[in-house]
């Protein structure tokens, strides 16, 4: 149960409820996954299922964690307990809390990959445009078992720190600080490649769509990624709902966040595959794609080393944003259950918890190269099972409890703060979405993911 005793911290501010909800979207969702599994899946007939996804199924979820984690005012079990007793529901908590460990997992890793690339950055080790230098400094990189784990322990330490200084001191504080920053930085990169002289082919491969091309496995990826972009079914966007204000517009803010977070992943792809196609990358490079493109895009400008040092530290810390609200999901949950209130002992402990799932997956490039779990790395493993797997899942039952239980009233007096806003027809929308075509989409795609046809 949860310690009521617990003084909960909540979002400040109207400003601060969108920056952090936005700062949970946005990370290497955008600037790294995005950008690497639309050059994986045919450029622009991906982005285009994506978008359907996120309209769809994203965006009703999102709006559905919000609501119902406001309801609760506590962590997600005691969400669940609040909304229903029918302990069953618990276990959609759970799923999201084993989501939020195998994402952490793999993707504290590929932070790590970042920072170390600040250090490369301003040291001058990354000034080239040549595709065979910039693979073989990427692939020393990720093989270097203790430089890899070290940089992956040094960002929990990071993050730790801003989960310890709480939620209006600190995760508030961090991204209404660094938000502006990205955008702005990420539009310089965007000029700059956008003047390379191969810059239209790059975004023709983004935005000419060939629906031809469209897979079972393509859309189980878009959904997946609609999924982790969105932050949604890891329970973080319930556990940041219960920091929201009580007159927060829910509906407005997911869809700002949802618009916002699609804006970075275009800039990115913007960032990146005009680069890609100027300097002769291959677009399917997977998940190496952002760490030997931008090196390129910078080493060719003046004042290069600079800008491309300033954009690795903002990914850097884009990425702060988003793991901040994946670990508060266990975080809020221990504090307010096991630690007597303890955030510094809840983060210490969640962070040690995921420093050690995360070593598999790190050393998936190394050490463990050859080491498959159905032909799939750990750091595979970790993403697919928690991206196209238990996302969705949780997601769907998400989907289920509001359209099938909690009801169109509920609801309805939720999103609309008891009737002090006028959106009847938005709810109507919200309510058919996630009662029937969110739902059947997903499942359609999790058997697919589940090998059922
Ligand atoms: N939503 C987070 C991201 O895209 C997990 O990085």
């Amino acid at each position: 149960m949860a310690n009521n005793k617990c003084n909960r911290d909540g979002f400040a501010t109207k400003l601060g409820v969108l920056t952090a909800t936005l700062g949970s979207a946005v990370g290497l969702g955008n600037i790294w996954k995005f950008p690497y599994m639309t050059g994986e899946h045919g450029g622009a007939t991906f982005l285009a299922v994506y978008l359907l996804c996120t309209l769809l199924v994203g965006m009703p979820i999102m709006v559905s964690e919000i609501m119902l984690g406001r309801y609760g005012k506590a962590n997600v079990f005691a969400t669940w307990r609040k909304l229903t007793p029918n302990k069953a529901w618990s276990l959609v908590g759970v799923g999201g809390v084993v989501a939020a460990v195998a994402l952490m997992a793999f993707y504290s890793g590929v932070v790590g990959w970042v920072y170390s690339y600040i250090v490369k950055a301003i040291t001058g080790q990354l000034n080239t445009t040549d595709p065979a230098v910039a693979q073989a400094v990427f692939n020393d990189m990720v093989s270097d078992t203790w430089s890899a784990l070290g940089w992956q322990w040094f960002v929990f330490i990071v993050v730790s720190v801003v989960i310890i200084a709480g939620v209006s001191k600190g995760i508030e504080r961090v991204t209404k600080t660094l938000m502006p920053i990205l955008f702005a930085m990420l539009l310089i990169v965007c000029v700059r490649s956008l003047t390379l002289p191969k810059a239209l082919e790059g975004l023709s491969f983004l935005f000419s769509p060939d629906f031809s091309k469209v897979t079972k496995e393509m859309v189980l990826m878009a959904l997946g990624l609609a999924f982790f972009k969105l932050s949604l079914g890891v329970g973080t966007m319930m556990t940041y709902g219960s920091y929201f204000r009580d007159d927060a517009n829910i509906p407005y803010t997911a869809t700002r966040v949802m618009l916002a977070d699609l804006t970075v992943s275009l800039l990115a792809g913007i960032a990146i595959f005009p680069a890609v196609f100027n300097y002769g990358f291959e677009p399917a490079a997977g998940p190496g794609l952002l760490f030997m493109t931008i090196p390129a895009v910078f080493s060719s400008m003046p004042m290069g080393q600079l800008f491309m040092s300033i954009f690795f530290i903002l990914t850097g810390i884009a990425t702060v944003g988003a793991m901040l609200s994946i670990i508060e999901v266990p975080v809020a949950f221990m504090a307010e259950t096991w630690t007597g209130c303890s955030r510094k002992l809840a983060a210490i402990v969640t962070s040690t918890t995921l420093a050690i799932f995360g070593i598999p997956a790190t050393l998936s490039f190394g050490v463990l190269s050859d080491v498959k779990f159905f032909g799939r790395t750990a750091f595979d493993c970790y993403d697919f099972l928690s991206s196209n797997i238990i996302m969705p899942s949780a997601g769907l039952m998400i989907c289920l409890f509001i359209g099938w239980v909690w009801g169109r009233e509920n609801v309805r007096r939720a999103l609309s703060n008891n009737d002090a806003l006028s959106n009847r027809k938005l709810v109507d929308i919200y309510f058919f979405l996630v009662k029937f075509v969110s739902p059947v989409l997903v499942l359609l795609v999790l058997l697919k993911g589940l090998g059922v046809f």
